[in-house]
């Protein structure tokens, strides 16, 4: 299965299956040096695995966890490349999830003003979401992807075997956000989501109808604009429930909570459902009022109000200003019932 996305003037292929990682070399035409970037929570036979169909290939693994995506990872990265005469028509490939493929993708765009960038996303948050789209970086002074660049790759090589030793909870964290895509942009994801009996069988239609809406708002609107801000949705209180939980709750089980903060009573009784049966939260011990200064802090303020998406209907969205009184107060309604 294919799909191809047009980015930033370039075109590329994201291929999806089962068993493909050994084809990646000859799939993709690489050749020269090939650098892989992996991380050491990541079954190492999965870079053995693309490494196979490559001729001069090197590894470069980093600790596990977001923490990895600093200023030290990335020019360690650079330097071994420099140390092991790569060129500007080498390649980079990054076989893991979006913390591999962030900071591998960034050294990319950074090694000789840009080098061949390939991705092998291994979660299913990276099949789903960071692995397309261009965004590359590293966490700098604290802030969260704050230093980067958008760097589209040449291919993406989505795997969904490398699925099946993923842990529960990073799974089902990826998929709240294929249910944020489906919420917000297609019912018939979303009635795949709610109805499947067998999430192994349907893994790669759910991977590909999430790709092809964040290939719809990535081709549309490259630069954080109108659509895009659309997957922002569920973010902005996710956001600071994660600030204020860290580190007790994953990413997408945050954006799962604050899904439920800006969508209608039915929305959110469909939503709850989705969440049950993929052992997402339905709550979590935070208090209402403790989230203030993180949602005042959040980039997306727009003056003393913060531009939110909400969902009145599964597969439509909408915009809108609420300051961070209006937005804890919201949460205050949600949780309480
Ligand atoms: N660039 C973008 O557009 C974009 C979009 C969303 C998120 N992100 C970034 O993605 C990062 C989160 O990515 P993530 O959720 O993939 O987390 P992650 O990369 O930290 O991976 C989660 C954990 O799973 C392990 N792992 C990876 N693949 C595995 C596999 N197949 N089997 C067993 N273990 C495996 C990793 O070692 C890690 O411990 C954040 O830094 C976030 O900022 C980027």
């Amino acid at each position: 299965m294919k799909i191809t996305v047009s980015e930033k003037k370039t075109e590329y292929e994201v291929v999806i299956g089962k068993g493909l990682l050994s084809s990646f070399g000859e799939r993709f035409s690489v050749s020269g040096k090939t650098l892989i970037v992996s991380d050491d929570g990541v079954p190492q036979k999965y870079a053995e695995e693309v490494a196979k169909g490559l001729k001069s290939v090197y590894k470069f693994v980093i600790p596990q966890g977001e923490g990895s995506k600093n200023l030290k990872n990335f020019s360690d990265v650079l330097a071994f490349m420099l140390e092991n005469g790569f060129e500007r028509t080498d390649n980079v490939v990054a076989v893991g999830g979006g913390v591999v493929g962030d900071l591998a993708g960034f050294v990319a765009a950074s090694y000789m003003r840009g080098v061949n960038f390939y991705n092998v996303p291994t979660t299913f948050l990276s099949e789903v979401d960071s692995s397309i789209g261009g965004k590359t970086a590293i966490d700098f002074c604290g802030v969260k992807n704050s230093v980067g660049a958008f760097y589209p790759p040449k291919g993406v090589l989505i795997d969904t075997d490398t699925l099946k030793t993923l842990g529960k909870r990073q799974l089902s964290s990826g998929i709240a956000e294929s249910v944020k895509m489906a919420a917000t942009f297609d019912k018939e994801l979303f009635s795949l989501l709610e109805n499947t009996d067998d999430f192994e069988r349907d893994a790669e239609e759910i991977i590909r109808k999430s790709l092809e809406i964040k290939k719809r708002v990535v081709e549309n609107d490259l630069k954080e604009q109108g659509l895009r801000r659309a997957l922002n949705f569920g973010h902005t209180v996710g956001h600071a429930i994660e600030s204020a939980c860290f580190p007790r709750l994953l990413h997408g089980e945050c954006v799962a909570l604050g899904m439920l903060v800006f969508s209608s009573e039915e929305v959110r009784e469909r939503l709850l459902k989705v969440y049950k049966k993929y052992s997402l939260p339905t709550f979590a011990d935070f208090s209402a009022d403790g989230l203030l200064p993180f949602i005042e802090k959040d980039k997306k303020a727009a003056g003393d109000k913060i531009n939110v998406v909400y969902c009145e209907e599964i597969g439509s969205f909408g915009f809108g200003k609420s300051t961070p009184r209006e937005i804890t107060d919201t949460v205050k309604e949600v949780f309480s019932k």
